[in-house]
C-alpha cells in the first residue's frame, strides 16, 4: 500500500545568477498549476536578475535568500528547507554554482541546503557556450552525475551574450516535465501492473480482418508511466507500430480471444489492471484459411460477439484494482458513468474518440466513486503520469 498521507509533490526551486532566471518564473507557474508545491530559494546573484517579489507572488510563499534569515527561529533554514522538499531543482544552475555543488561547498543558503538534502537533485545548467564547454565545467558535471545528480543538459541556440551554441537552459515546459517525472518515482513501487494496449485484429481470411482504430500510444504511455512510478509492468499489446518500453514484459497478441487468454494467464499475478486496449466487440464467426475470392457480388459476414475482457477480470472472486478506458463519440459523461457502473470499475478514463485516436495528446475525464476529474488537453505521456498519480492515491486508500 502507498502512504497516502504523503503526496510527494514538494519542490524546492533554487535560482542562481544567470539571465535564464526569468524562465524560473514560468517553471514555478507551470508546476503550481499541476499541483506541485513550490518553495523558492535564490542566491544573491539570482536576485540581480529577477526580483524575489515576482517569485513570492507566483508561489504564494516567502522566498529565502539568506542562511541567517530572522524569520527562521532555530537559525536552520537550510535544514528545514531541505527536509521539507521531495525534490530540488536548480534552474538556472550557473557554472559557479555547479562548481560549488561538485566540491561540496556550503557558503550560502542554497549550496548548504543542497549539501543537507536527502531528496533527488536536478540541475538545469545555463551559461555562455565557452563556459559550458570548458573542461572544468564538464569535469564538475561528470562528478555530479556520478554523485547521482540529474543534469538536465542545456540546448544549443542563440544566447543572451550574442553567441550561438550549447548552454541555453531548457524551456520551462521541459524542465517542469523533468520534475514531474521525479515525483512519479515510487508511487507504484513494487506493484505489479498489467496493461492492455492497442487494437485487436479479428481475421476474416488469410489476408483480411476487422479491427478498431487505435494507435496504442495511450496504452504504451500508461505502461511507461507505471514503470517510472516503480511498478513491474506486463504489457499485452495488439498489433501496433510502436517501440515498447524495454523495462516492460511485452506479450504480443492479435485477436481479442488471444488477448483474453494472455490476460487470464497474467491477471492472477497483478495488483492493478489497466485496460486501455480497444478490443474489437465482434469477430467473424467463420475464418477462411484461404483468401476469399472476389465474386463480383456482395459478401455477408456473420459476426460473433467477443468476450469482454475487462468484465471477465472485474468478475473474478478477487480482482486486482481495475481501470477501464472509454472512447465515446457522443454523450461522453453519461455513457462513461454508465459504463463504469456496468463494468464494476473503481476508475474509468473517458475521452472523446474523435479528439484522441492516433493523436499525440488528449483531453480526458477520470470518473471514480467520488466524482469526475477533468484532465485538460496534454501530451499522452503527461496524461498517463497524471493517471498513475490518481491510481496510486485511490489504490492507497
Ligand atoms: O468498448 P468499450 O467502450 O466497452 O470499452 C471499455 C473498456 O472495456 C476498455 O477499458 C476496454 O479495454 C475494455 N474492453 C474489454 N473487452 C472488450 C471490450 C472492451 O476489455 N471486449
Amino acid at each position: 500500500m502507498n502512504d497516502a498521507s504523503h503526496t510527494n509533490n514538494r519542490l524546492l526551486l533554487g535560482l542562481t545568477g544567470g539571465v535564464a532566471a526569468y524562465k524560473a518564473a514560468e517553471i514555478a507557474r507551470m508546476l503550481i498549476q499541476s499541483g506541485v508545491e513550490v518553495q523558492v530559494v535564490m542566491t544573491q546573484s539570482a536576485c540581480r536578475f529577477i526580483g524575489t517579489a515576482t517569485m513570492q507572488s507566483l508561489t504564494g510563499r516567502p522566498v529565502f535568500t539568506d542562511l541567517w534569515d530572522d524569520r527562521v527561529a532555530n537559525n536552520m533554514a537550510h535544514i528545514d528547507l531541505s527536509r521539507n522538499a521531495d525534490a530540488i531543482l536548480i534552474a538556472p544552475a550557473s557554472a559557479d554554482f555547479i562548481s560549488k555543488l561538485a566540491h561540496g561547498l556550503a557558503d550560502d543558503l542554497l549550496s548548504t541546503l543542497c549539501l543537507a538534502r536527502k531528496c533527488p537533485l536536478l540541475i538545469a545548467p545555463a551559461m555562455n557556450s565557452q563556459m559550458w564547454s570548458h573542461p572544468a565545467t564538464q569535469r564538475n558535471l561528470a562528478m555530479l552525475r556520478l554523485d547521482g545528480v540529474t543534469v538536465l543538459d542545456p540546448d544549443s541556440g542563440e544566447q543572451a551574450c550574442g553567441e550561438t551554441g550549447m548552454g541555453r537552459m531548457l524551456e520551462p515546459s521541459v524542465l517542469a516535465e523533468g520534475v514531474k517525472a521525479v515525483f512519479q518515482n515510487g508511487l507504484l513501487q513494487g506493484k505489479r501492473v498489467l496493461v492492455t494496449a492497442g487494437p485487436t485484429f479479428e481475421p476474416i481470411d488469410a489476408v483480411r480482418g476487422i479491427t478498431n482504430s487505435s494507435s496504442g500510444k495511450m496504452g504504451y504511455a500508461v505502461a511507461r508511466a507505471a514503470l517510472q512510478a516503480g511498478a513491474k509492468v506486463t504489457l499485452i499489446s495488439g498489433p501496433v507500430s510502436l517501440q515498447s518500453p524495454s523495462a516492460a514484459r511485452l506479450i504480443k497478441v492479435v485477436s481479442a480471444l488471444e488477448m483474453l487468454e494472455a490476460v487470464k494467464n497474467e491477471v492472477t499475478q497483478a495488483d492493478i489492471f489497466i485496460s486501455v486496449a480497444a478490443v474489437a466487440d465482434y469477430r467473424p464467426t467463420h475464418v477462411s484459411k484461404h483468401k476469399i475470392k472476389k465474386t463480383g457480388g456482395g459478401l455477408t459476414l456473420e459476426l460473433t460477439p467477443n468476450p469482454d475482457i475487462l468484465e471477465y477480470v472485474t468478475s473474478l472472486p478477487r480482482p486486482p484494482f481495475c481501470v477501464g478506458f472509454a472512447a465515446e463519440t457522443e454523450n461522453l459523461e453519461e455513457n462513461a458513468s454508465a459504463k463504469r457502473l456496468k463494468k464494476k470499475l473503481p476508475l474509468l478514463v473517458a475521452n472523446l474518440a474523435r479528439d484522441t485516436i492516433g493523436s499525440d495528446d488528449s483531453a480526458l475525464i477520470l470518473f471514480d466513486d467520488s466524482g469526475q476529474y477533468p484532465l485538460a488537453r496534454a501530451p499522452k505521456m503527461q496524461q498517463a503520469q497524471r493517471l498513475v498519480q490518481h491510481i496510486s492515491a485511490l489504490y492507497g486508500k
